[in-house]
């Protein structure tokens, strides 16, 4: 017989069905319930409209202490975990630190998940798929031949970086590491052109297979091109090469790369021919499956340059130093034209509450302007090779600059954004450094940033904490992240010129090379933004909001322990009172700062080759 259960002593009925369900509705009421109420305690400042009188005496700012019930904390049982997650590996940049999260587009607020109200929740990075290519170190060079091949081998790791890849250089150490090393030794009549294809492939074999390319082959095309998108996703079942692309680039699992390997080497034609491919002569035996239409991949392949290219093709005959010089220039013109290509309808520098944020956009504008100018190019009209037709740049007609107040979601459009600290933003819109705990609160809307940045693809009414949702998936989600950069208004600095390079994938030419324009030019400032997004300043302000700038870029800046008295009080005043905009703000801060830590590392690693190539091994076998 079953066992009565027993309740303080009494017999407890048994539950039938209908009972269970209706504790189950109760259970699921009280978790929302406490859901609601377990959001912290700042947060609940935000949702809930506060006119609570200051406190009198202490400090006279009350809206985050006044709202800050202890009790609704200490009656919630399912109040998130009071420990703060573990830290993880390289989660800081100066200032900024970040805890990548899979939760992160749960919660508007990251304090929510990390407890520390300076930590922001990311996106968990992932994990780069490795592309290789193979640099024969082994051959005696001149100065002039290493170097213009270190810039052209730079010019492909960026390349590839950009669009989401780990290139990664090759060298004859890794062949050597490959145990087939020693049986190619022993193939005997083998052609030297075969030898040194072989030891690329033993290279890549020791890699355990993946993608393999040649580093004249460039990407070029949208980061949502498929083919992108499949080598990015790295899984390839099967070897393969691309029709017109010869040994531009291979895929294929460690097993098959083994098996095209020995069938080279017991080919009955090693003594003629130049190089893996060639030993495949029979369609029976070929170990690779072809595909076609490589539309996004450009292959500056020798045949590639003498037929589309034979200026260059001559002067490299001639004088091969400067005119590889020549060729590293075509294919950082290419790059950037197609990058111009993809954003055919032009670059948007947003500009919410655009009345006294011109100062403030104008780092982002100016690097507008030189991405829609023209490249210098040796070769100023052509194409990349994988593109029949494109719209070769004319700098009569440069890809348009806008400036409007918010946000389109349009992939033909290129974003740049710069995002103000919830301070920087306040002294600017009232003019005005001296704020005041009540002036804030009677006279400021809150979060007005994300409001005016996201009111193009937000309805009104929509609250502010789904808006920081929505601008944390444009800023780290496929496919707007890749169509937009987002800069930290106070310090675009952080992102130097060379940084700019590997992001966008070509060596952006420096302003100076752009002679002033005509028209247009306001002192050297943005054209005045459209007056349907708001008022337009007048010159005295605009002379304001420069030294308002100058003046609160510090503040924002200060690091926290440093910061004390009033200044400091205003200052988390303004951040308690516009949540989402700081948290909009510390968002991009910690995502570019991640970006810089991970590029950063992985270039240290890889320094070694970078600089000194030629006499370096960079592996001990
Ligand atoms: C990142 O973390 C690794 C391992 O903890 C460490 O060796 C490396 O120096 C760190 N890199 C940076 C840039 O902080
Ligand atoms: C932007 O548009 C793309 C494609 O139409 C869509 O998938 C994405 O969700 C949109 N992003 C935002 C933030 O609205």
């Amino acid at each position: 017989m079953p066992r009565q259960p027993v309740l303080f002593g009494r017999p407890v009925p048994r539950l039938g069905s209908r009972h269970v369900s209706l504790i189950f509705v109760c259970l699921g009421l009280f978790a929302l319930l406490s859901l609601l109420f377990s959001v912290p305690s700042d947060q609940v400042a935000a949702t809930v409209p506060t006119d609570s009188k200051p406190k009198a005496g202490g400090h006279k700012f009350g809206i985050p202490k006044s709202l800050k019930s202890p009790w609704l904390k200490k009656l919630n049982p399912f109040k998130p975990p009071s420990h703060k997650p573990e830290r993880q590996k390289n989660d800081t940049d100066g200032e900024s630190s970040w805890y990548s999260d899979w939760r992160w587009l749960t919660m508007p607020f990251s304090s929510s998940i990390t407890l520390d109200e300076d930590r922001a929740v990311l996106p968990v990075l992932g994990k780069r798929t490795p592309i290789y290519c193979y640099y024969d170190t082994s051959v005696e060079k001149g100065k002039g031949d290493r170097e213009v091949e270190s810039e052209l081998l730079l010019a492909w790791r960026r390349a590839w970086w950009a669009k989401g890849f780990q290139p990664t250089i090759l060298s004859p150490a890794e062949a050597m590491n490959n145990p087939l090393y020693e049986e190619l030794q022993k193939v005997e009549g083998m052609t030297e052109g075969l030898r040194t294809d072989l030891m690329r492939w033993l290279a890549w074999d020791n890699m355990r297979g993946g993608l393999l390319a040649s580093y004249l082959l460039f990407p070029m095309g949208g980061h949502d091109d498929a083919l992108l998108g499949y080598l990015r996703r790295g899984e390839f079942p099967t070897l393969t090469r691309w029709e017109g692309l010869d040994d531009g680039l291979f895929v294929g699992p460690k097993g098959e790369v083994e098996k095209a390997i020995r069938l080279a080497m017991g080919s009955p034609h090693v003594g003629v021919v130049k190089g893996l491919l060639g030993t495949v002569q029979e369609k029976s035996d070929d170990p690779f499956s072809v595909d076609t239409n490589p539309k996004a991949l450009a292959f500056y392949s020798a045949r590639n340059i003498e037929t589309k290219y034979s200026k260059i093709g001559e002067e490299i005959t001639a004088a091969r130093v400067a005119g590889m010089k020549k060729l590293n220039r075509l294919i950082n013109a290419h790059l950037h034209l197609a990058w111009q290509n993809t954003y055919f309808k032009g670059i948007s520098v947003v500009k919410p509450l655009p009345h006294h944020t011109t100062h403030l956009i104008n780092p982002a504008y100016k690097l507008a302007r030189r991405l829609s100018h023209c490249p210098e190019s040796p070769l100023p009209s052509t194409c990349p090779p994988n593109m029949k037709k494109c719209t070769p740049c004319d700098d009569t007609k440069p890809l348009g600059v806008t400036t409007p107040a918010h946000y389109v979601n349009d992939s033909g459009i290129f974003t740049i954004g710069t995002v103000p600290h919830p301070l920087t933003m306040l002294t600017l819109s009232s003019l005005n450094s001296d704020l005041t705990i009540p002036f804030i609160r009677r006279h400021t809307d809150r979060d007005p940033w994300i409001y005016d940045l996201t009111n193009g693809i937000s309805p009104k009414g929509i609250p502010a904490s789904a808006r920081v949702l929505k601008f944390k998936e444009i800023v780290a989600s496929e496919p707007t992240s890749a169509s937009s950069l987002w800069l930290q208004a106070e310090n675009t600095a952080a992102l130097s010129d060379s940084d700019l390079d590997w992001i966008f994938g070509f060596e952006i030419a420096s302003e100076a090379s752009y002679p002033n324009e005509e028209g247009g030019d306001n002192n050297g400032l943005p054209p005045m933004h459209d007056a349907k997004f708001g008022a337009v300043p007048e010159e005295r302000e605009l002379e304001m909001e420069r030294t308002l700038l100058e003046k609160v870029k510090k503040v924002v800046l200060e690091k926290k322990e440093r910061l004390s008295g009033e200044g400091k009080v205003i200052k988390e005043a303004v951040e308690a009172w516009n949540l989402a905009d700081g948290e909009a703000w510390r968002f991009v801060r910690a995502w570019v700062g991640r970006g810089q830590v991970e590029r950063r590392r992985w270039e240290g690693e890889e320094r070694r080759f970078v600089g000194g190539m030629g006499s370096e091994k960079r592996r001990d076998g």
